[in-house]
């Protein structure tokens, strides 16, 4: 029999259970549990609730699924004001500081700061009473706040109850709750596939989160807090330190960011700044500065505050990753296999590290949602190594005469009528090779470093080279003379012979680069590098059918279909048969594996100047089938690869009995193993 003893019991187990695994996955991110088996003990706790409506507790982790809006949010007026923290833009702001520190201090010498990043999302205050979560409040103007409690209760990384001992009669718990960034990833995908309006960046998605009406919107978002500091404290001795404090509200279960340290001086306060910018891009969650809070309590307190801001504490921001421009043009691009794509021609910014001139706005869908307009301000973003975009259009700053952009119903470069295909977000022209944006950007890709890796012919050479009819098929690059190059404007004959070589080099290839190269639709490096190992040569490849391709590990239908079409039109087998015949080749795919097997780890070194390659490419070659290529001849030494005026290593080679081998050798070697 189930008597209310066990229930109590029961729920009791329940709940610490769940607090537990919340705990393990928001604070640690260390699950130790399977999303199902973390529902089946959620729906248990439900289910007795549900049966024993009077037991459900006030911090149950039940209570986080969230519940019917509300029609507006109250104001909260904070006791302990919530400041905000005043800026430095370089060391030596942070040096006077520092500086100022000392002088109302007296200290001569140095102090002792605790750093954080500066996390970039927004201060929430929490209150706990007797270890309870009672209020959570935005920090609004500083003096009033919104009572944001429903959608606080949501997030799985804040406790509905603090844990350990000695727990506070009343404790404000301050600090930031953002939106970590594949979480944020996620829900834009989510919001770009059911056609909803994106979130700018990671604050704008946790802010517009926290102040849903409807704590069930907030509940499905994925939203995280670090604590960081207090407010209203009573009924407990609080620590001496910043760094204490910290770990105070762990042992209370609270969650506090791993990106601190201590710092006894300015210059570590620096070191430490630059150690943290250059980890900016690693860490999971945005970071816009660092913030740097002297270390003692009793020193806070006597350097004290200004109204806004303490003085006891500096926030370094790091550089700008979002800054405002102008829109000077919208130009569209049409790509290698005809897509067409608006681009945005800026007023030159620099933000995130370079300066952005030109931002893709990918297709029509994407044009759409952010409704960008010749001479519109926006915001552009460029954050780490991603590539620049524009997030968002100041409308405040639109004239009334702009005009939403059209994209072109007619291809801009050959005037064929464009198509869109069913589910693609991507209009293209149709035209294939008969257009010459599309005859130009195929012969780029495939003179591209990963595809035969032409060295010297860039974009703009191509270019010249197709708009003077030089030029019409990438089998055609093989074609040209010295003349003909040197008759280009700017083209001194110095750089025609290096072209002229590079594309002799290019030559030698392998089948998977061939394959890249020859920029079937859907087909990318991977996908060709499976190709090649799949089917070996280009015969069989040339002859498959769709279910022979179905059987290549990453080949699904369409890129299936791709392949099968490209080889299906005359004109690529044409300038197959003519690459080929122009001495295009690459070593056997199973001849490869056996001279990696043959080469793996002898030992090579490379003396003298080689004239098809530099030492570092044939460095980078040998490495690649397997072999180790030092910089000393010893007896360990299996071959002295010697190019022109070879001297003292050639010698040595030769005393010490260890083969010798010439370029061509060594291209024989590689070519023909
Ligand atoms: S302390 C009395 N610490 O920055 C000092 N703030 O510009 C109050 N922030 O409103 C703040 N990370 O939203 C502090 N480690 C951190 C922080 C941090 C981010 C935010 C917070 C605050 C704003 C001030």
């Amino acid at each position: 029999m189930t008597t209310k003893h066990s229930i109590e019991q029961r729920l009791r187990e329940l709940r610490e259970d769940i607090n537990q695994h919340n705990q393990n996955y928001y604070q640690f991110d260390a699950p130790n549990i399977s999303d199902a088996d973390y529902d089946v003990l959620m729906r248990e706790l439900q289910q007795l609730e549900s049966e024993n409506s009077t037991l459900i507790t006030y911090d149950s982790p039940s209570q986080r699924v969230g519940s019917t809006p509300l029609a507006s949010f109250q104001q909260v007026e904070h006791q302990v004001p919530m400041l905000s923290l005043d800026n430095a833009f370089s060391h030596a702001e942070f040096v006077a500081f520092d500086k100022r520190v000392r002088d109302r201090l007296g200290i001569l010498d140095e102090v002792e700061y605790m750093i954080e990043p500066k996390l970039d999302g927004l201060a929430i205050s929490l209150l706990y009473r007797d270890g309870l979560l009672v209020q959570a409040a935005t920090r609004g103007d500083g003096r009033n706040g919104e009572n944001v409690t429903e959608n606080v209760k949501t997030i799985g990384a804040i406790p509905l109850s603090l844990k350990g001992a000695p727990i506070p009669s009343t404790i404000e718990v301050r600090g930031e709750v953002f939106m970590p960034l594949d979480g944020f990833d996620k829900l834009n995908q989510r919001a770009r596939s059911s056609n909803d309006k994106l979130f700018a960046n990671p604050r704008n998605a946790a802010a517009g989160s926290l102040r849903q009406l409807d704590s069930r919107i907030t509940a499905s978002r994925p939203l995280a807090f670090y604590a960081y500091g207090i407010g209203l404290v009573e009924g407990v001795d609080l620590p001496s330190t910043q760094n204490d404090l910290f770990e105070v509200f762990v042992s209370w279960g609270l969650p506090v960011c791993d990106q601190v340290s201590l710092a006894s001086n300015a210059t570590e306060c620096d070191q430490a700044f630059l150690m943290l910018l250059n980890k900016r891009s690693q860490l999971p969650y945005e970071i816009d500065g660092v913030v740097f809070k002297v270390n003692d309590f009793t020193l806070q307190k006597q350097i004290g505050f200004v109204s806004r801001a303490p003085r006891w504490a500096i926030a370094r921001k790091f550089p700008a990753q979002e800054k405002t421009t102008k829109v000077i043009e919208i130009d569209v691009q049409v790509g290698r296999t005809g897509a067409i794509t608006p681009v945005a021609r800026l007023s030159p910014i620099f933000v995130g590290g370079v300066t952005v001139t030109n931002v893709t706005l990918h297709n029509e869908d994407e044009m759409r949602r952010k409704d960008v307009r010749v001479g519109d301000t926006v915001v552009v973003r460029r954050a780490g190594d991603v590539i620049p975009e524009i997030v968002s259009v100041v409308l405040e700053r639109r004239k009334k005469d702009a005009l939403p952009f059209q994209m072109p119903t007619h291809c801009p470069v050959c005037d064929s009528p464009v198509e869109r295909a069913e589910g693609e977000a991507v209009v293209r022209c149709p035209a294939g090779l008969y257009c010459h944006a599309q005859v130009k950007e195929s012969i780029k890709h495939f003179a591209s470093r990963k595809a035969m890796d032409v060295d010297g012919l860039g974009d703009k050479l191509v270019e010249q080279l197709v708009a003077n009819a030089l030029i019409n098929t990438p089998a055609d690059l093989y074609h040209l003379s010295k003349e003909q190059l040197a008759s280009l404007e700017r083209m001194a004959e110095k750089s025609a012979d290096n072209l002229l070589a590079a594309l002799r080099k290019s030559k030698l290839t392998t089948f998977a680069r061939f394959l890249y190269a020859l920029g079937v639709r859907e087909v990318g490096e991977v996908t060709a590098g499976s190709l090649a190992a799949h089917f070996g040569t280009l015969e069989s490849l040339q002859d498959a059918t769709l279910e022979d391709l179905e059987q290549v590990p990453d080949v699904g239908p369409i890129v299936a279909q791709h392949v099968v079409a490209f080889f299906e039109l005359q004109h690529n087998r044409d300038v197959i048969v003519d690459l080929l015949s122009l001495g295009v080749r690459w070593p056997d795919v199973q001849d490869s594996a056996q001279l990696r097997n043959e080469l793996s780890g002898k030992v090579f070194v490379l003396t003298g100047t080689l004239s098809t390659m530099t030492r570092d490419e044939a460095k980078e070659l040998l490495q690649n089938l397997g072999a180790k290529v030092t910089s000393s001849v010893s007896k360990k030494t299996d071959y002295v690869v010697a190019g022109e005026d070879a001297g003292s290593k050639l010698t040595k080679a030769i005393a010490l009995d260890v083969a010798v081998l010439s370029e061509q050798q060594l291209a024989q070697l590689i070519t023909e193993l």
